[in-house]
């Protein structure tokens, strides 16, 4: 299938991701305020509505979906969304499906996960300390994420670690998290902290480490060779030669990353977010909802939304202020 979706700056649009719900079982300190006030339920788009607008985009040359939130797992009935979704794997329209994840919910979930055609899942865990891993995330418990992991292995799917870089929080774990996944072949991606969303009381620029040194700090302990495979992604890649395994950085804040950005963001009421670090977007709901069975209108909106597709975010910490700062949390736009 020929792509139909290139943005005006010739780049090719083939992964979605999907934020089912803006709701979550944690409260991450850098991500929720305490007291978040959530969409009323009935603003969700349902969830034969979220597989239509995937659909659709399947059809426009998507390949890859990423499903993600708030917290995925907590939507009801997401399973059956999987594996409705799972019908584009077998029919090769799709290459892959995949998941974010705080991994509370995966103990009970990774088979029917895995038998959707689920095959990787990222889990976000950005300490091994139970006392921090409760101070971090307010509401969660770090055996219960552990034995998601162990569960995910366990059915085969391939786990890769997002930890957020946080200064004063979790730099001293960098060499004891980085041997914890090669104990278990688990790839580990760090993530700069963004300025995404009113925090309550917390302050960005208090959270902020920047990752520019990781290299040098892994090339204390490891023999570190630099990969270029980017995937479309923000992602860089470093092999760690003495586990084989890839340690990733995502570094908003001290690269920019958005000339080979591949990809769009759908919330869960059915808004079209362009790019992570910019506040336009389109309303996929109203045309979906208008036509009934079928797909112009919805097609031509997605279609005008990636012709205003911004050339990158201006995220900026450099002059000691969270410049480019989002009015909108992550977990409404899915991260
Ligand atoms: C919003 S969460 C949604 C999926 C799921 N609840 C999870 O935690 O994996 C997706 C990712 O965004 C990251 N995240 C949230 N707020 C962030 C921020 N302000 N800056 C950088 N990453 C953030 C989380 O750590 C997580 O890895
Ligand atoms: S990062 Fe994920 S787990 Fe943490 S509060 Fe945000 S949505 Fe929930």
């Amino acid at each position: 299938m020929q792509p139909q979706l290139i943005d005006p700056f010739q780049r090719h649009i083939n992964y979605l991701r999907v934020s089912v719900t803006d709701r979550c079982d944690f409260r991450c300190l850098y991500c929720m305020s305490e007291n978040m006030t959530f969409l009323p339920k009935k603003e969700l788009l349902t969830l034969e509505e979220l597989d239509r607008i995937c659909t659709t985009f399947i059809s426009m040359g998507v390949k890859k979906l990423r499903i993600t939130g708030g917290e995925p797992l907590v939507r009801r009935d997401i399973m059956t969304f999987f594996q409705s979704i799972g019908r584009h794997l077998e029919s090769g329209d799709l290459s892959e499906l995949t998941l974010t994840t705080n991994g509370s919910q995966l103990e009970r979930f990774a088979d029917q996960l895995y038998a959707a055609g689920v095959r990787r899942v990222n889990i976000s865990l950005d300490t091994l300390n139970e006392e921090k891993f409760a101070k971090i995330t307010r509401w969660g418990r770090l055996p219960q994420v552990m034995r998601g992991i162990d569960a995910a292995l366990r059915v085969g799917l391939r786990v890769k670690l997002n930890a957020v870089a946080l200064k004063g929080f979790n730099e001293e774990e960098l060499i004891p998290m980085t041997q914890w996944c090669a104990e278990r072949d688990i790839d580990l991606t760090w993530i700069e902290v963004m300025p995404m969303g009113d925090l309550g009381n917390e302050n960005r620029i208090d959270q902020y480490w920047s990752l520019k040194d990781l290299r040098s700090q892994l090339r204390e302990h490891y023999t570190v060779t630099d990969l270029l495979e980017r995937s479309g992604g923000p992602a860089r890649y470093v092999r760690l030669e003495e586990t084989g395994q890839k340690v990733g950085f995502i570094t908003p804040l001290t690269h920019n990353f958005c000339e080979s950005c591949n990809r769009v963001r759908l919330t869960c009421t059915g808004e079209l977010y362009m790019c992570l670090g910019q506040e336009d977007m389109a309303d996929l709901r109203t045309p979906m909802r208008e036509i009934g069975e079928d797909d112009t209108l919805l097609k031509q909106a997605i279609l005008s939304a990636i012709e205003r597709k911004p050339k990158g975010h201006d995220f900026d910490y450099s002059r000691q202020r969270a410049d480019g700062q989002m009015s909108r949390h992550m977990s409404h736009t899915g991260g």
